[in-house]
């Protein structure tokens, strides 16, 4: 039997394991203790449930992110701001020469709440999408729970700055206390003296302190806000779960620590190149690559970000190259 959970939402009734299965136009999504699966008319994949469950955190949680999100090499959605495109072996050149690879598109809010539906039911008690391997239970086994607080979790999203007026403040010991491994992170403050009536315009803050106490993992804060610049810093550890194919050129500065990148061509998955970043190290990632980021102990990252909507249809149409500099 079938159940409509939400207006747009197909669900069936628990399966062996407890666990909803999920039907999105042509897709058809179930998981059992160790695994999901994913069928579509012209073939069909599996996934570890942890790293499945990873990966739909961070797509629901970024409203689709820039360009693609890809779940592995197979799985993934392209976003078109308004629709998103979820495709099996799309960006895959042996699914596409085997003429297996399958694209559907959905209004943003559809396939939004179906994967909201399917991290809602998946997650177990036990299990955080967003922490790290070493600071999370497990995802695994028959249903049991749920963990709601985690996976709805807002991201950090700046208005202005953070310690702005009516915007994200900085985190104390009550909410963020500082993480076991930026124990040794310098927690002072700068010091501020703005004229008088410029009190709410002049901000400092310490970033590092702010980042030393993130509780998740992969997870990029919008910290400043200049015109289309973002400033999304973030920590990581273990492995980003998603692989990301940008619709524009993005910076990354390494401010503490090592994180090695993995980087593709971006519609054949064809490996590139591996960086390996240093802290003050500074990278560009063209527009025509995926990436996906590997940190062998929890690492800060600044990912520079560039909101302009026009840039997708420019890299698209050749008017702007896909990297920023020819040496
Ligand atoms: C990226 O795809 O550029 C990315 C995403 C999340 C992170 C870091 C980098 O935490
Ligand atoms: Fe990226």
């Amino acid at each position: 039997m079938t159940l409509l959970m939400d207006t747009d939402v197909i669900a069936s009734e628990p399966n062996a394991h407890g666990y909803a299965e999920f039907t999105l136009g042509e897709f058809h999504f179930r998981r059992d203790e160790y695994f999901v699966y994913v069928k579509w008319p012209t073939g069909s994949h599996v996934m570890s449930a942890d790293a499945f469950l990873r990966a739909m955190q961070r797509d629901v949680a970024w409203n689709f992110f820039y360009g693609i999100v890809n779940f592995d090499g197979v799985v993934g959605t392209v976003n078109h701001y308004g629709t998103v495109d979820l495709f099996a072996g799309r960006y895959n050149d042996a699914y596409r020469k085997a003429e297996m690879d399958h694209v559907e598109n959905f209004q943003s809010e559809n396939i939004k709440a179906t994967f909201e539906g399917m991290l809602a039911d998946w997650t177990n008690a036990s299990f955080d999408p967003f922490a790290s391997p070493e600071e999370t239970g497990s995802a695994f086994g028959d249903k049991n729970g749920s963990n709601l607080a985690a996976v709805t979790r807002r991201r950090v999203a700046s208005r202005r700055m953070v310690s702005c007026d009516d915007d994200e403040q900085l985190r104390t010991d009550a909410t963020h206390p500082i993480n076991r491994m930026f124990a040794d992170v310098p927690q002072d403050s700068p010091s501020v003296e703005p004229e008088p009536g410029f009190e709410s315009e002049v901000k400092a803050y310490n970033l590092f302190a702010y980042l030393s106490r993130s509780d998740v993992t992969w997870n990029p804060s919008v910290v400043s806000v200049c015109k289309d610049s973002l400033y999304c810093p973030t920590t990581e550890e273990y492995i980003l779960p998603i692989i990301h194919g940008n619709d524009r050129v993005e910076w990354f500065v390494q401010l503490s620590d090592e994180i090695i990148w993995a980087v593709e061509d971006r519609d054949t998955g064809a490996a590139r190149t591996r960086v390996v970043m240093k802290p003050g190290d500074v990278a560009s990632m063209p527009a025509n690559i995926r990436h996906q980021g590997y940190a062998p102990k929890r690492a800060m990252l600044l990912v520079w970000e560039n909101a302009d909507g026009a840039l997708p249809e420019l890299y698209a149409t050749g008017k702007l190259p896909s990297h920023p500099v020819d040496f």
